[in-house]
């Protein structure tokens, strides 16, 4: 698929399907939006009485145009209120022109919707919404259902000049893509060693600097924690470090560590049927999303040197598998009772987060789909943020708003720790039920020393189910384009 901007106007654009935004305060037709209407000999008009369209954020239709016009079927978006407007509102609409010209046999589509901020940013987000609402993951059909032609060609109108913000736009995607298949990926396609097969696989088209610890080198490092997991799968864990150096002396340096349990059976307090377990191959969404900045960072070329960790395992049963009650040893030197084996990503972290400290980096950001308890607190569509440093927290949010991908800063009540208390262990590794989201974050904290760190809890948002109504069921590679914001600041 072709993406770009031009400067013809949306009168005389010609294609198969033409997208325009509509406010909800001005949906009669002035100006240029009559001259359509006259030009379309009044379709325009009467699609919108006929679908009683008021142009509510995320509304839409679409119809065939008759006569000898220059465009085949007309489609409307709504973009809610105009002092409300946000790319977000944009990167939205712009999805939903691309899924109904794809619906509606469309090659050719031009969308031309108002500017928000300035005109990189509309065409950033723009092309965002095109480029992730079209992606579809065939790999695992053996065959294509009622697949129709694809959209060949997106023009946005009115953007020209912003041809380098779409290039970056879908390095971004790119990244985001990524992300999506490992996430998709299920627990037998998806390993520790196609994880690390991955990484290889990125440090040599990209030329990165990549470290892969084996489960020996682990132990010399004492990464008890991480290992403790690991030991009951079949297959090796792999410490995977990927390093992204900018030529020059970079201006930050900065680790992004992601949760990389390629299964989470629950271990011994395995997880029961109705819990979700067969979605589990969705516990490495953090390490997903930390490939996919990876992809999209080696591209865009920040001047910051950024550290990508990730310690990958599956939470497996077997006959050498940890005991629930079993203390283990971190690689800081701390011991954990580890009263549920099913709070094993903050164990993986734990040692993650201690090799990340040691490489003197400027920030830390960790993803992990981490706990039950933050889905129940903020839904699925919401990151929960820890962070005991505010211009941190105030960064990502930021970086957040910006993306489009929604996160709420949560506390970090230190007096909840006391649910981590242990009689014989420095601590345990699973507090009682309630502000469990918290007592996981508060359980991390335990192992930074003095970086600044934010822990971001995506168990919500890296998957949308099929049933929730959502456009792009499935994976949603949450979390890159809010880290690229980030380092890129
Ligand atoms: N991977 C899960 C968390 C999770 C739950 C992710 C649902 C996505 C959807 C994590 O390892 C886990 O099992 N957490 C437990 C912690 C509990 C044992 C303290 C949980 O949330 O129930
Ligand atoms: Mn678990
Ligand atoms: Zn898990």
């Amino acid at each position: 698929m072709e993406i770009k901007a031009t400067n013809t106007p949306q009168l005389e654009w010609a294609g198969d399907a033409l997208a325009i935004g509509l406010f909800e305060n001005a949906i009669e037709l002035t100006g240029d939006m009559a001259k359509l209407n006259e030009m379309l000999a009044g379709t325009l008009s009467e699609l919108i009485e006929e679908t009683e369209f008021k142009g509510k954020a995320n509304s839409s239709a679409s119809t065939r145009v008759g006569g000898t016009t220059p465009i085949r079927k007309i489609i409307i978006v709504g973009l809610g209120k105009s002092e409300e407007l946000k790319l977000d509102t944009l990167r939205q609409a712009a999805a939903t022109s691309g899924r109904l010209a794809k619906k509606e046999r469309c090659k050719t589509l031009g969308i031309s919707l108002p500017m928000c901020q300035d005109a990189d940013s509309t065409a950033t987000a723009m092309t965002e919404g095109i480029e992730l609402a079209l992606h579809k993951d065939n790999r695992f059909k053996s065959e294509l259902e009622n697949q129709g032609p694809d959209v060949e060609k997106v023009e946005l109108i009115g953007l020209a000049g912003s041809n380098e913000a779409i290039a970056r736009a879908r390095q971004i995607c790119s990244g985001v893509i990524l992300a999506r298949e490992l996430v998709a990926a299920p627990a037998n396609s998806c390993t520790p060693i196609t994880m690390a097969e991955t990484a290889e696989a990125l440090a040599k088209e990209f030329g990165l600097a990549l470290e892969i610890l084996e489960k020996e080198d682990c132990e010399k490092l004492g990464m008890g924690a991480f290992l403790g997991v690991a030991q009951a799968s079949d297959l090796p864990p792999k410490f995977i470090h990927i390093t992204y150096k900018p030529e020059g002396t970079p201006r930050r340096k900065l680790a992004i560590v992601g949760k990389g349990l390629t299964f989470d059976s629950g271990g011994l307090n395995l997880k029961p049927s109705g819990s979700g377990i067969e979605m589990m191959k969705t516990d490495m969404g953090g390490a997903g999303t930390t490939f996919g900045a990876v992809k999209a960072i080696a591209q865009l070329k920040p001047d910051v040197e950024v550290h990508f960790i990730s310690a990958v395992t599956e939470n497996m049963v077997s006959g050498h598998a940890m005991h629930p009650g079993d203390f283990l040893t971190a690689s800081n030197g701390k011991t954990i009772e580890v009263n549920n084996t099913d709070a094993e990503g903050r164990l993986t972290l734990a040692d993650a987060l201690v090799f990340a400290e040691k490489l003197e980096v400027d920030a830390i950001v960790d993803l992990a789909t981490l706990t039950g308890a933050c889905v129940v607190a903020l839904g699925n569509d919401i990151a929960g943020l820890w962070s005991p440093n505010d211009d941190l927290a105030a960064q990502l949010t930021a970086a957040a708003e910006k993306a489009g991908e929604k996160m709420w800063r949560m506390p970090l009540e230190e007096k909840y720790f006391e649910g981590l208390k242990a009689m014989h262990a420095d601590m345990k590794n699973t507090g009682p039920r309630p502000g469990g989201a918290i007592t996981a974050a508060l359980f991390l904290k335990q192992f930074i020393k003095d970086t600044p760190w934010a822990h971001l809890d995506v168990a919500g948002p890296v998957w949308i189910d099929a049933e929730s109504g959502y456009n792009n069921p499935g994976a949603t590679g949450y979390g890159v384009r809010t880290l690229v914001n980030w380092v890129l600041n």
